[in-house]
């Protein structure tokens, strides 16, 4: 046990994430937009602008939820959280001396507070998040992710793709973090998430297939030819350069699920197959853990529909005695029911004698009956179904 207790000391205090202060002058977007707005301005559209809890409600419950039955205060949760969703945070951890100071009410100066209601981190994961990253540890264990897999540059230092780049506002440097390895950036955050039961119910790295597209190459456009700033060189010009959108378009966008999987719908005698392919090198669904696809089935004679039938292709997540829960709370959870990278999955379904066609319809939804209804989740987003692909055939 005492061995275990050193050993537990000593890895903290190798890998425990250092706070380095961002200056005033680089904390928030807009010191970035006189010279990169239209970076700035795809950004904000973005769900990594959300990061934070009062800006995402599926967030702020789920940081509610769990304070509740870990028996935390909302705050050390929201601490917990920032690992990955607010990594500049000025306080990496808090300890037993905190949930007192907030039992007796004495935490309202303490150091805990101040760092989470500070405006500096509100842009949840912000430009200084990313271009302040210094370097990747890939040495260190996997479940290390977010703000304890990386160290952050000097405050004023942005590391960019590019490495011939002057600024007269920040010191640049190159990283290939953000040129052919971008994959690795994305991966910081993007892999392993565990529940408070070190359950992980989410590894896009583990699942992730390698095509011949990078992850930026779909979630920011392709390269094209554009400025990376607005402001004159000495020439009087803005230098051209290959850059991408800030947009980080996934679940949330339209034009990413619309498509994201190709239907294909056959009649064997009295059976119907439902073929779902992912050309996509990740799981759909995939990252956060309740998300869902639903496959819509109606039944027609002639015009009319005659019967449906719905299949919901989700996860569910369980506490003590199997009573269902949210994925950060999971101590097991049910068979993933995804479509992998790259693979089919092929449904079955009965047909009915009299029936003359079928309509099949394939959507996406971000957040599954189940945890919707244990969250409260009120915003229309959440319970939205949002149409991927749909196919009808007609029946011999
Ligand atoms: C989630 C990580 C992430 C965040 C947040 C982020 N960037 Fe980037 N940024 C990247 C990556 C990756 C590239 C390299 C894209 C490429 O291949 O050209 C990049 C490239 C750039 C470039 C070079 C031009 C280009 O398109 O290559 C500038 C300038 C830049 N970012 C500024 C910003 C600003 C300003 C913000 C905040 C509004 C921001 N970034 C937020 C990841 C990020
Ligand atoms: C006064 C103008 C100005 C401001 C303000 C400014 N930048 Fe820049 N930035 C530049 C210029 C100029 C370049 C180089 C552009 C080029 O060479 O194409 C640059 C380049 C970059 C790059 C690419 C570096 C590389 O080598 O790949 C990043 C990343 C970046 N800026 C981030 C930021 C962030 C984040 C902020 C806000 C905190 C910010 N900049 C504010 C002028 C500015
Ligand atoms: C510092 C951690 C971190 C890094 C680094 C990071 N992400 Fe994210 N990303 C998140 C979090 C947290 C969210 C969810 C935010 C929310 O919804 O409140 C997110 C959301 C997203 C989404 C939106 C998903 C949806 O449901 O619409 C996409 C797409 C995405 N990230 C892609 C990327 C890519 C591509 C990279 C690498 C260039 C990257 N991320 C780097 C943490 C990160
Ligand atoms: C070939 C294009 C492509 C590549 C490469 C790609 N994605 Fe995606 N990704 C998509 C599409 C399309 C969706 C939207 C599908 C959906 O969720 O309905 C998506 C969805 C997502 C989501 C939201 C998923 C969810 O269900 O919550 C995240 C997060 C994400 N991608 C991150 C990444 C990361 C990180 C990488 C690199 C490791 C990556 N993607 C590589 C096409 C791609
Ligand atoms: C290992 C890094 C990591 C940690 C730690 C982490 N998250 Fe996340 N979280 C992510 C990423 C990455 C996404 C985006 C996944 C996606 O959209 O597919 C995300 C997405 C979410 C979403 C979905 C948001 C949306 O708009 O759909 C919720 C809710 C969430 N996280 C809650 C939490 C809570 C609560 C905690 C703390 C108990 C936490 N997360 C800790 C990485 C992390």
């Amino acid at each position: 046990m005492k061995l275990f207790l050193v050993l537990l000391l000593v890895a903290s205090a190798l890998y425990g994430a250092k706070v380095v202060e961002v200056s005033k002058e680089y904390q928030k977007s807009q010191n970035c937009k006189a010279c990169h707005l239209q970076i700035v301005k795809d950004w904000e559209e973005s769900w990594h602008a959300k990061s934070h809890y009062d800006k995402d409600e599926y967030f702020s419950k789920s940081i509610e939820y769990v304070a509740r039955k870990t028996r935390k205060s909302p705050n050390s949760v929201k601490v917990q959280c920032a690992t990955c969703h607010n990594p500049r945070i000025a306080v990496t951890d808090t300890g037993l001396d905190y949930e007192i100071q907030v039992l007796m009410g004495l935490d309202e100066d303490s150091k805990v507070n101040k760092a989470i209601e500070s405006s500096a981190i509100n842009e949840g994961i912000n430009c200084v998040v990313c271009h302040n990253i210094d370097k990747i540890h890939h040495d260190r264990d996997d479940s290390f992710r977010g703000m304890n897999r990386v160290s952050w540059t000097k405050s004023g230092l942005m590391v960019g793709p590019f490495d011939d780049t002057t600024s007269p506002y920040h010191k640049t440097e190159y990283r290939d973090f953000m040129d052919k390895k971008a994959d690795e950036l994305c991966f910081v955050c993007h892999a392993n998430d565990r529940s408070v039961n070190d359950l992980v119910f989410t590894n896009m790295q583990n699942e992730y297939k390698q095509q011949d597209k990078a992850c930026v190459d779909c979630h920011m456009g392709r390269k094209i030819l554009g400025v990376a700033s607005i402001l004159r060189a000495e020439d009087g010009h803005a230098k051209k350069r290959e850059v991408r959108q800030h947009s980080f378009e996934g679940a949330h966008a339209e034009d990413m699920w619309k498509n994201a999987l190709n239907l294909d719908v056959w009649q064997e005698k009295d059976e119907i197959y439902i073929a779902l392919k992912n050309p996509q090198p990740h799981n759909i669904p995939s990252g956060f853990g309740s998300r869902e696809l639903i496959i819509d089935i109606a039944y027609m004679k002639l015009e009319k529909i005659i019967d449906t039938k719905s299949i919901s292709l989700t996860r569910h997540y369980t506490r003590r005695k199997g009573k269902p829960t949210i994925p950060h709370l999971a101590e097991e959870m049910s068979e993933d029911m995804s479509i992998p990278a790259d693979e089919t999955k092929v449904i079955k379904v009965k047909n009915i004698a009299e029936a003359t066609g079928i309509e099949v319809k394939v959507y996406y939804r971000l957040v599954n009956d189940e945890v919707r209804s244990i969250l409260e989740l009120k915003e229309a987003i959440w319970a939205k179904k949002n149409l991927i692909n749909s196919k009808s055939i007609v029946l011999q």
